[in-house]
Parts: structure tokens; sequence; C-alpha cells
């Protein structure tokens, strides 16, 4: 399969595609064939730290956590997917585990879903790191109903998630932003803006 390697880190590393070994689903995992990937900031703070980071994949490596596309085959064990499910989820990418950005995935069944009927295959690989990042500082910082929350960065990848989940929970939601069309696009997705250059927050 092709997959774009990064032979080295630092802030002038490049990605080059390059034929590898396709995967094998083994024990607990399935083999997608990727339609699409995202990228996030912590995969271009791995490209430019490299070792420096925790967790960051030995180099040659092939990055990319996010994905979404369709289940090739199956491994034993696993029970809630089948051959031809479109799936997404964040299953690579970290540690010795390959990346994303590659022809396919042998990833663990437990770190996907399937893929929503109404998004596309981009719209859902765009979800997965970010809205679990959501998610969770949300969950755990304990909201509820009612609440008054402030989102910071509401137009970033994780904020713009966080400040629809909030939302969805029921929340009065704030959101901070540093320029006009970020805080047209907070007011649109439902909360009130802040610009944090003009504003005290
Ligand atoms: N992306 C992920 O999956 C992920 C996962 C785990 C942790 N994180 C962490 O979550 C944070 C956000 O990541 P991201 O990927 O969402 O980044 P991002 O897409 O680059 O968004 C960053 C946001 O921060 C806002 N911002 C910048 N300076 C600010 C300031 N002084 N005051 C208030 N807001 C400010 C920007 O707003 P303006 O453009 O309006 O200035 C922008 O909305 C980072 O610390 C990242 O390491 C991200």
């Amino acid at each position: 399969m092709k997959a774009m390697m990064i032979n080295k880190y630092g802030d002038d590393a490049i990605f080059e595609s390059q034929d590898v070994e396709q995967p094998t689903a083994i024990s607990g995992q399935v083999l997608v064939k990727i339609a699409a990937s995202s990228v996030n900031t912590v995969d271009t703070m791995i490209r430019k730290m490299g070792k420096d980071l925790p967790l960051s994949p030995d180099a040659p490596a092939i990055l990319g956590m996010d994905f979404a596309g369709t289940i090739e085959s199956i491994g034993e064990g696993v029970k809630d997917f089948a051959i031809g499910d479109e799936v997404y989820g964040c299953a690579g990418g970290l540690a010795d585990l390959p990346g994303t950005l590659a022809d396919y995935i042998s990833a663990d069944s437990k770190l996907l879903a399937h893929k929503p009927k109404n998004l596309s295959m981009r719209e859902a690989a765009a979800i997965p790191l970010a809205g679990i990042t959501a998610y969770e500082g949300l969950v755990r910082a304990g909201i509820k109903s009612g609440q008054k929350v402030l989102v910071h960065g509401g137009t970033g990848g994780v904020g713009h998630i966080a400040l629809q989940l909030a939302r969805h929970f029921g929340a009065d939601v704030y959101s901070t932003a540093g320029g006009d069309p970020q805080m047209a696009l907070i007011k649109k997705l439902g909360a009130t803006p802040i610009n944090y250059k003009t504003e005290v927050v």
C-alpha cells in the first residue's frame, strides 16, 4: 500500500509517498480501507518535536490519528462490525501504532464507531480526536444543563465541537475569538462570542 512516511522529525520534516507492507487485522482488530484522514494539532507537534514529545513514534513513521473508511476484513473476536461497514475513529499515529496517512490501517475495534450516514467520509474523519478531547473536557468538568460554560477558542478544532456539545448538554455557552469572522461563526453555532483581543473575559 501507499503511505505518507516521515523519515526524520523537525521544522523542515517532509512527508514522502512510499510503498509499505499492507497490515492485516489480528485478533480484536479490523482492517479499514481509509477514505479520509485529518491532521490534528498534536500531529503537527509530533512532526516538529519528534521524540521530545512523549509517545511519538520512532522515525521513519506513518503519522495521523483520525480516519474514516470501510472495513475490508475482520480479526478474531470482533463482534460489533462487519465487512463493508463504514466506520470512523482515532486509532494510530502514536507510539508503535502506524498512523492514518496511508491506504489502510489495522485498527483496534474498540477505537472506532460506525460512521453516521449523514456525514461524508471527510466530515467524519475530521471529528474523532478533537471530538473526544471536547467531550472528555466537558464531561470530566461535570457539565450540567443550565450552567454557564466558557469555551476558549470557539472556532478552533476542539473549541467548535466543545461549543456545540456544551449546547447539546443544555448549557448557556460563551466563547472567545480573536476576530470578526470567528465571532460570526460562534454566534451561528449558538454561543455568545467574546473578542479576547478587545474585551476582558
Ligand atoms: N486538536 C486535537 O485533537 C487536540 C487534542 C488534544 C489536545 N488538544 C489541545 O487543545 C488546544 C486547542 O487545539 P486545537 O487543535 O483546537 O487548536 P486550533 O484549531 O489551532 O485552535 C486554537 C484556538 O485558540 C484560539 N486562541 C489563540 N490564542 C488565544 C488567546 N490568547 N485567547 C483565547 N483563544 C486563543 C484561536 O482563536 P482565534 O483564531 O479566534 O484567535 C483558535 O480558535 C491545544 O492546546 C491543543 O494542544 C488538541
